[in-house]
Order: C-alpha cells, then sequence, then structure tokens
C-alpha cells in the first residue's frame, strides 16, 4: 500500500457555495476517496483539511458528515499549526486580501478561489509578499480544466484554425431578484461595498482564458449597467443593488485577435450551456461550452447568402459537427487541486500563480474604469516583482 504523506490545508470560507462543494467535497475529499495523489516512491499526498470560519456550529456541522475532526474559528490559531502547509480562501472577495496576507506572513502556501484581491494594487501587494516569503502560491482557473475549453485548447494546439481572428463569448443566465422566487445567488454579489459585481466576478476569468488559450490582452473597452437595482436578499429584505450585474467587454488581444464578451445576470439562456465561446479562424471555427465543442472547417463551411424577402434556407446549427471527447475529464476544480499539491510537496511547475490571479484583477479594474470614463484602455504590464 502506498505511504500516505499528510498536507495540512486550513479552508477558511468552506460554508459558502464554493468552498464547501468544489473545494471540500468535490476536491480534496474526493482525492481522499480515491486514496491520495500518487506521487513517485509508492507515496500519495494525503489532505488533511483544517475547516476555518466564522460559526463553530456550522464548521462542526460540516466535519461531523465527513469524518472530519479539525475545526477553528481564529484563523490565527489553525495558521500557527505546524502540520498545516497550505492556506486555501474561498471567502467572499472582500475578506481574501487581509487572510491572504496573514497565511503569507505565517509562511504557509498560498491557493485561492479568484478574485485574489478587489484591487490590482493589493493583489500585487500579495504576490510580492508571498514570492518575498518562499511561499508557492496558485489561484483557481477552473475554465481552463472543463472539457470544453479543453478540447477548444486541443483544437487550437492541432492547428484548426489556421489564424485565429475573433473569439465571442456569451456568459450568463437569469438570477431572480429574490422577491417571488429566491435568488440563486448570495446576496453580497450584487454589493459593490462587499465585493460584488459581475466585473470582478467574470473579467478574471475571461482574463486567464483569453491570455492562455489566445494571447494576452493589450487593451479593455467595457460599458455595465445594473439592469435590475432592487433585490431581496436571504432573508427577505429588500436592498439596494450597488453592484453592475451585467457588462459588455471587449478585448484586444496582441496579435490582433478581437475577442468580446457580454456577461450578464440579467438575460435568460437560449444557447447550449451557461457560458459559450465562438472563435472563429480563417480554416475553421469552433463554439466551446463547459462541456461540448462543435467545429465547422473551412471545407463544410456553407455559402449563404443575404436575401431577406427568402426564408431561411438551411439549418446551420446542424452543419456543425461534436468534437468527441478522447479522453476523460474529471472535476476541473480537483484537477487543480491536484496539481497544486503537487507543486507544493514536489516542485512540480504550475503557473496559475498570485501573479495570473493580479493580472486577472487588473483587468477588471480597467474594465471597471473604461466603463466609468467612457474609453478604451490599454493594460500595463505586471512584471513579478513589481508594475512596470
Ligand atoms: N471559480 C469559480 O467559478 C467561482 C464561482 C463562484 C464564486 N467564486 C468565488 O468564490 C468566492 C466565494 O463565493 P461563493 O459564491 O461561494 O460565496 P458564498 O456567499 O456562498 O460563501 C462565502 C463564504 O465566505 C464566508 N465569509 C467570511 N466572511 C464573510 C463576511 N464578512 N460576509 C459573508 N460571508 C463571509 C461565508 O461564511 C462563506 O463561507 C468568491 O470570492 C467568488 O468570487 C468562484
Amino acid at each position: 500500500m502506498a505511504v500516505r504523506v499528510p498536507i495540512g490545508v486550513v479552508m477558511n470560507g468552506v460554508t459558502g457555495r464554493m468552498g464547501y462543494r468544489q473545494h471540500l467535497v468535490r476536491s480534496l475529499l474526493a482525492i481522499r476517496e480515491a486514496g491520495g495523489v500518487p506521487v513517485a516512491d509508492a507515496q500519495v499526498l494525503w489532505p488533511e483539511p483544517v475547516l476555518v470560519g466564522r460559526s463553530e456550529a456550522k464548521l462542526a456541522q460540516i466535519a461531523d458528515r465527513h469524518g472530519l475532526t479539525e475545526i477553528s474559528t481564529d484563523l490565527a490559531t489553525a495558521l500557527a499549526r505546524p502540520d498545516v502547509q497550505i492556506y486555501f480562501d474561498a471567502q467572499v472577495t472582500s475578506e481574501r486580501e487581509k487572510a491572504i496576507g496573514q497565511a503569507v506572513a505565517a509562511g504557509k502556501h498560498v491557493y485561492t478561489e479568484k478574485p485574489v484581491a478587489t484591487t490590482v494594487q493589493g493583489a500585487v501587494e500579495l504576490a510580492r509578499a508571498a514570492d518575498a516569503a518562499g511561499v508557492r502560491h496558485g489561484v483557481v482557473q477552473d475554465k481552463l480544466f472543463l472539457p470544453g475549453l479543453r478540447k477548444l485548447r486541443r483544437l487550437i494546439d492541432g492547428g484548426f484554425f489556421g489564424r485565429i481572428l475573433s473569439v465571442r463569448g456569451e456568459f450568463g443566465y437569469w438570477v431572480f431578484e429574490g422577491d417571488w422566487q429566491p435568488a440563486q445567488r448570495p446576496s453580497w454579489n450584487y454589493r459593490a461595498e462587499h465585493g460584488g459585481g459581475i466585473v470582478v466576478d467574470m473579467f478574471p476569468h475571461w482574463h486567464y482564458v483569453l491570455e492562455q488559450m489566445f494571447a494576452p490582452v493589450r487593451a479593455v473597452t467595457a460599458h455595465v449597467t445594473t439592469a435590475i437595482p432592487r433585490r431581496w436578499d436571504e432573508q427577505g429584505r429588500a436592498y439596494e443593488a450597488t453592484a453592475e450585474d451585467s457588462a459588455y467587454g471587449l478585448f484586444e488581444l496582441h496579435g490582433g485577435i478581437v475577442a468580446q464578451i457580454n456577461s450578464s445576470w440579467a438575460v435568460r439562456v437560449h444557447r447550449d450551456e451557461l457560458v459559450e465561446f465562438q472563435v472563429d479562424g480563417t480554416h475553421g471555427s469552433a463554439v466551446a461550452g463547459l462541456r461540448g465543442c462543435r467545429i465547422q472547417h473551412r471545407a463544410a463551411t456553407p455559402k449563404p447568402v443575404w436575401n431577406p424577402d427568402l426564408p431561411v434556407t438551411e439549418a446551420f446549427r446542424d452543419q456543425w459537427q461534436e468534437v468527441p471527447d478522447n479522453d476523460e475529464f474529471g472535476n476541473g476544480f480537483r484537477a487543480q487541486w491536484e496539481m497544486f499539491l503537487r507543486h507544493v510537496a514536489c516542485g512540480e511547475p504550475y503557473t496559475w500563480d498570485l501573479w495570473a490571479g493580479a493580472r486577472g484583477v487588473q483587468l477588471a479594474e480597467l474594465g471597471l474604469r473604461s466603463a466609468r470614463e467612457g474609453r478604451r484602455i490599454e493594460i500595463p504590464d505586471l512584471v513579478a516583482g513589481g508594475a512596470a
């Protein structure tokens, strides 16, 4: 039997949607159920969660449900434990920067949900502090590990597109206002003062998708609106939505690719998936969602002629071909956790670090500035060790 190498992980925000479902249950506990993360010499990395949060009762309930024993409502005490090597953060966005700073000061490696901070200055300071402390760091970039985007990556690597021209992304769904049906997202998402807003939430995702799949983002032009200005919270109380719930972004990439991504919690879905990206290239096009990916090669491209006097002559959607899986795609959050654990324990390379996270926050911050000032904004390089 493989020898277990324990890695203590402080998990902060584990009572939340992401912390509980994706990171605790579907990642660390799933890794344990599968026998750990195999590494060389018949060893497996064995995550040992230490659950941290504000409510002891809620933490105890989760621990009991999953046969865990280590809980704490005091972050400093949990970080002082010598058996803890990693600090993980899935708290509300506004609480993150302070907590990560504490973890870095305690000499712990850091893995965190996005966005890493609410300002680019805060994000850069965290990245610098983590580098200076010599700890390893990583940021969740889950969309890259989704089957649909992995198929898209495969198409890019295989040269399917020829020269890529443009990317059009459509993300969103209707988030209920909370009066006649409860909202399916937490109310802090709609309050700017609590780190809410769809730009801070989604632009960091669009940043790493664009940068890692296509090319770095050179300039942003954005327009934002608050489509639903009054919502009802978890207790049924009416509140004013102080953050935008819809963002229309135009991203110019190095090399000339143009990306446009709409993000909205006030649209109804007439798509196959909650997010879809259409990529058009000289040799072919693809539409990738979370799971599926369809393609149309140049040789199979129809030749429509614009004539509004005639009914549609072809079933355009039927002319696309599904990309086969050709692989097993596990949960993306878990796949990234496994890589981070190997990075910490074995020094394996890991590119999705706090600097990558800071670039995501930068795109959100400059996107919001673009919207406020009504102009296009170029993105300066953020260089490790300082902002260029
Ligand atoms: N990677 C993704 O796809 C993805 C998706 C959704 C959310 N997120 C990110 O995950 C983080 C958590 O989002 P969520 O949807 O799980 O939120 P949530 O409201 O469900 O959970 C928030 C967690 O933070 C804790 N918390 C700590 N201080 C708090 C405070 N002062 N007020 C309220 N809660 C506090 C809560 O107890 C809870 O455990 C956010 O930063 C969000 O941006 C990422």
